[in-house]
């Protein structure tokens, strides 16, 4: 079969399944059974995954998996997870035991403000435009308030609406730069839609206004998903002598971690890996609670060079004898709207989590982030993480090898003292398969 095809879109869902099956699978039949095992037996909750995207063939699977025993500002959290990764929830469960016993985590949020441009290009005299936008400024916003009004209801809405000259980066550009907040929503169509209505708006007006050969031109009007200013800081300290640590002895433990954080603020190779960490956990939660993890993702990592070099996202010090350490994090989150109300499991998500506003829901998402964090450099600094991760890694690797539930017992118990490699796991089957 030709592996170009015009009009896919317009097939239905069972005539997708077979073209890609006979064009790309190596066995048509047994690719077509793959789709189907993952299609869900019930048509209504099929149907609800099927229009999330276009060209649904089935659905890809992530494990939900829980943390429990986060304490928060004084409350019990049950954290979701969805994530493919072994070691991250157990991490989190183990950092959340952890840090139960010394007053939990802490948690504020530092701002909640999201942004949106519309960019333009206009090669006229700057006053002009100036006195242009001052003077249709309420007028655009007078328009825009159909839109805005149950949103103003919820608390939210449009804070500032200015214009910025920004031809010292680019000949004729010039940026409308509004600040919105969403309340509860992660706000991106309310934001885009009051973009693109007051660049009509703002069309509109200038056509009547400027010569065709001055005339101010909308380039395009997007939210920008770098968000420093919706900010949560989670933090934790304890006071050295009670960090009870394995082979390290209390004060070199903690210098060691700080040391190994301070690498992380300095050398970019490493804060990449190590803000790696903090979004294991992040993505997680993120992900588990319908929210949009790329937007998060780009975010964050803008955040994290926003001095020009790339650092990492969390900090630790020592002081008067405690460890602190911390995380400050851009996250522009949602706890209605979107996937929120549509996806059965994050509805479930939320409902662990007791169903959080968007600000609460910031401070757990920072909270799984920093607990990560701790995981990873705690393994780094003492153990090294190879000997939790393999340890997690030994079922899938006894999967890969065709291991049945038995010989994945005993393998199992056999590697509870020895290094998980995938060379030492396959010999210890073979040789049990042998009958030694
Ligand atoms: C692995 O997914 C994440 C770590 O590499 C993070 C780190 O190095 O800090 C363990």
């Amino acid at each position: 079969m030709s592996k170009k095809i015009e009009g896919f879109s317009k097939l239905t869902k069972a005539e997708k399944i077979n073209w890609v099956a006979e064009t790309h699978g190596e066995n048509p039949s047994a690719f077509k059974a793959t789709l189907e095992t993952y299609n869900h037996s019930n048509p209504e909750v099929q149907k609800i995954h099927d229009e999330f995207i276009e060209n649904t063939l089935t659905n890809h699977y992530l494990p939900l998996g829980v943390a429990p025993n986060f304490l928060i500002d004084g409350k019990w959290y049950t954290i979701p997870m969805a994530i493919e990764e072994s070691s991250v929830v157990a991490a989190a469960s183990k950092a959340a035991k952890f840090w139960s016993t010394k007053g939990g985590f802490k948690t504020e949020v530092l701002g909640t403000e999201k942004v949106g441009q519309i960019h333009l290009n206009y090669y006229g005299p700057t006053e002009k435009l100036n006195r242009f936008f001052d003077e249709n400024t309420s007028r655009f916003l007078n328009e825009l308030s159909s839109t805005t009004e149950s949103m103003e209801r919820r608390g939210g809405g449009i804070q500032s609406v200015q214009l910025i000259d920004k031809t010292n980066a680019l000949e004729g550009y010039y940026q409308i730069d509004l600040r919105f907040e969403t309340a509860d929503a992660m706000g991106a169509n309310f934001i885009n839609t009051c973009l693109e209505t007051l660049a009509k708006s703002f069309t509109n007006a200038a056509t009547l206004t400027f010569e065709a050969d001055e005339l101010p031109e909308v380039v395009m009007s997007i939210l920008s998903n770098y968000v420093p200013n919706c900010l949560v800081r989670s933090s934790v300290s304890t006071p050295i002598e009670q960090l009870g640590v394995n082979q390290l002895d209390a004060q070199s433990y903690a210098k060691k971690f700080v040391r190994a954080v301070n690498i992380a603020r300095e050398e970019p190779y490493r804060a990449v890996t190590h803000n790696k960490g903090i979004m294991n956990g992040v993505d997680a939660v993120i992900i588990a609670t319908g929210n949009d993890f790329r937007a998060v993702e780009a975010g964050v990592h803008a955040y994290a060079s926003r001095d020009g070099k790339y650092r990492s996202l969390s900090q630790a010090k020592i002081e008067n004898d405690t460890l602190h350490f911390w995380l400050d994090i851009p996250l522009a989150l949602g706890t209605v709207g979107g996937l929120t109300s549509l996806h059965p499991l994050v509805k479930r998500s939320l409902e662990i989590l007791d169903k959080p506003s968007a600000k609460e829901l910031m401070r757990i998402v920072a909270v799984a982030g920093l607990a990560q964090n701790f995981a990873a450099v705690n393994s780094l600094v003492t153990t090294g993480i190879q000997k939790g991760h393999m340890k997690m890694h030994l079922l899938n690797l006894l999967s890969a090898l065709g291991a049945n539930e038995h010989e994945k017992q005993i393998i199992s118990k056999q590697f509870s003292e020895q290094t998980v490699t995938n060379s030492a796991v396959k010999e210890a089957l073979t040789k049990l398969r042998d009958g030694h």
